[in-house]
């Protein structure tokens, strides 16, 4: 299984924020927002990633993530020379992808919550045994600025309407999604909406009618955040600073992920906390390695 984060775009609805960086590398909080999808990629066991992000931003991308390999991950980045739609990824990704099953989170999402790894696991054994997709669904009061679900009897998903006007439900598609091995292919048969943009909710339709998708509903356990706007982004990252402090743990640290996966080891562990010059992120690494924080990695093992 592969996995692509796409951490392009122009975050215009942040200017002046993002006039000389990227959105996706703003701070939720305490880490760049990127490693918050990077996590959720890696809770998934998904090893292998590709980074797609503009030609501006990329080079920022590497200076922060590398090759992986402090993650025990392996990283790969492409560039998306326009903002032409995220199915475009599918099209960029094409040779990292080869003939795998392929993943897709976007760079700006934010996924929380008890059961995840469990959901996650399901997913990539969806498409890569069984070749059906997976889409994540989300109660949100709001739908018009979504990918809206019309869902039919036993949670089946028979239709997906990009930011409709009259939306037939309150269930929207968030930026998690899980395809089988021809995903490529079918990409590249979606035509450019009439925004001019290659859409996700297109893709999916095409699997929707083919009946090979599985809607994964988040109930009332999970958080969903999106960081579009800056009221969202103050609120994930209060969100993530009220979760941390009261639970006294970190969440979403892709060096802890590597280390509970045994992706890493102790050692590699404890020197990156003790390159973090003893901040509240190192110290909460230094506590993982120790074996201090046993319950930290229940969210990461859970079947
Ligand atoms: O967040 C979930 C929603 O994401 C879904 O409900 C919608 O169905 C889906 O179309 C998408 O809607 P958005 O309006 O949020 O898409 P947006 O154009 O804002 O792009 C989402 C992120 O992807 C954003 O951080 C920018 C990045 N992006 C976007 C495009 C169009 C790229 O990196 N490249 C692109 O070509």
């Amino acid at each position: 299984m592969k996995g692509i984060i796409l951490a392009g775009g122009s975050g215009s609805r942040l200017y002046p924020l993002t006039f000389v960086t990227s959105k996706q590398l703003l701070p939720v909080y305490d880490k760049p927002m990127i490693y918050y999808p990077l996590s959720v990629l890696m809770m998934a066991k998904i090893r292998d990633i590709l980074i797609i992000s503009t030609p501006t931003d990329l080079p920022r991308f590497k200076a922060l993530l590398g090759d992986g390999s402090k993650f025990g991950v392996h990283l790969s980045y492409a560039k998306q020379d326009k903002p032409e739609g995220l199915a475009q990824a599918f099209v960029i990704g094409e040779k990292f992808i080869g003939k795998d099953a392929c993943a897709l989170i976007l760079g700006d999402n934010i996924f929380y919550g008890s059961g995840l790894v469990a959901h996650l696991t399901h997913s990539v054994n969806r498409a890569e045994r069984h070749n059906r997709s997976t889409i994540y669904g989300y109660y949100v009061k709001d739908p018009t600025r979504y990918g809206v679900i019309e869902i039919g009897e036993h949670d089946t998903p028979l239709n997906i309407e990009e930011k409709p006007t009259h939306p037939k439900s309150n269930y929207c598609v968030t930026g998690l999604y899980f395809y089988p091995s021809d995903v490529v292919k079918m990409a590249k048969k979606v035509k450019k909406s009439k925004r001019g943009e290659y859409e996700i909710t297109a893709l999916n339709n095409m699997y929707i009618n083919a009946k090979r998708t599985h809607l994964t509903l988040l109930g009332r356990g999970y958080s969903w955040l999106d960081t579009g706007t800056p009221d969202a982004l103050n609120d994930a990252s209060d969100y993530v600073k009220m979760i941390e402090e009261h639970q006294g743990i970190k969440m979403m640290c892709p060096e802890e992920i590597a280390y509970i996966n045994k992706w890493i080891n102790k050692k590699t562990l404890i020197e990156i906390a003790k390159s973090m010059s003893k901040n509240d992120y190192g110290e909460h690494l230094m506590n993982v390695a120790k074996g201090k924080i046993l319950y930290a990695s229940s969210i990461i093992n859970e079947k």
